[in-house]
């Protein structure tokens, strides 16, 4: 008498245990569920706002249009550009990657041109090529002015073989 009722116990502990531990995987996988399904839609809603913040960190503010005098050449060795400014206010962004090779062209002030130390290429302020081995003008990047704000969009570059007019922008 003593064992059945021992045993009748025992089974009795043992479902209610059970269905304890099934309702718990129950709410884990329900917990589990939610959690994923959030995840996946702050996943896909941050992949856009990540790209435009990385498009808007590409964009470096160079100065004032009123400081950036005519006729002038300026280094911005952060972004790996020459901000140039023609005589007649035009600007262009000029890589300062050497289109042979990619070393590092420098501005020779007194000769009016940039100098490639690797292997002599010159090119002239406009990025084209005046003395090879380098086979085509200098990369620019895309010039914006806003409010009287001069910036370079470094995610923008394009290839050109030669100077257009049309590369110049102005403000
Ligand atoms: S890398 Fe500039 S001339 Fe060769």
């Amino acid at each position: 008498m003593f064992n059945r009722l021992k045993k009748d116990k025992s089974n009795h502990k043992g479902i209610t245990r059970r269905s304890f531990f099934q309702k718990i995987w129950v709410w884990l996988g329900v917990v589990a569920g939610l959690e994923f399904t959030g995840l996946l839609i702050a996943f896909m809603f941050s992949g856009s706002k990540r790209s435009s913040r990385k498009d808007m960190s590409q964009v470096k503010i160079i100065g004032r249009l009123e400081d950036i005098s005519p006729n002038t050449v300026y280094p911005y060795r952060s972004g790996q550009i020459y901000l140039v400014r023609m005589k007649d206010g035009g600007f262009l962004a000029l890589s300062l990657k050497c289109t042979h090779l990619g070393c590092s062209i420098q501005w020779n002030e007194d000769e009016d041109k940039f100098i490639c130390p690797c292997h002599s290429s010159e090119f002239d302020r406009k990025g084209d090529v005046l003395s090879p081995p380098a086979p085509h003008a200098l990369d620019i990047f895309a010039v914006i002015i806003e409010e009287g704000v001069v910036k370079v969009d470094l995610g923008k570059k394009t290839k050109r073989k030669k100077f257009k007019q049309t590369d110049l922008i102005y403000g």
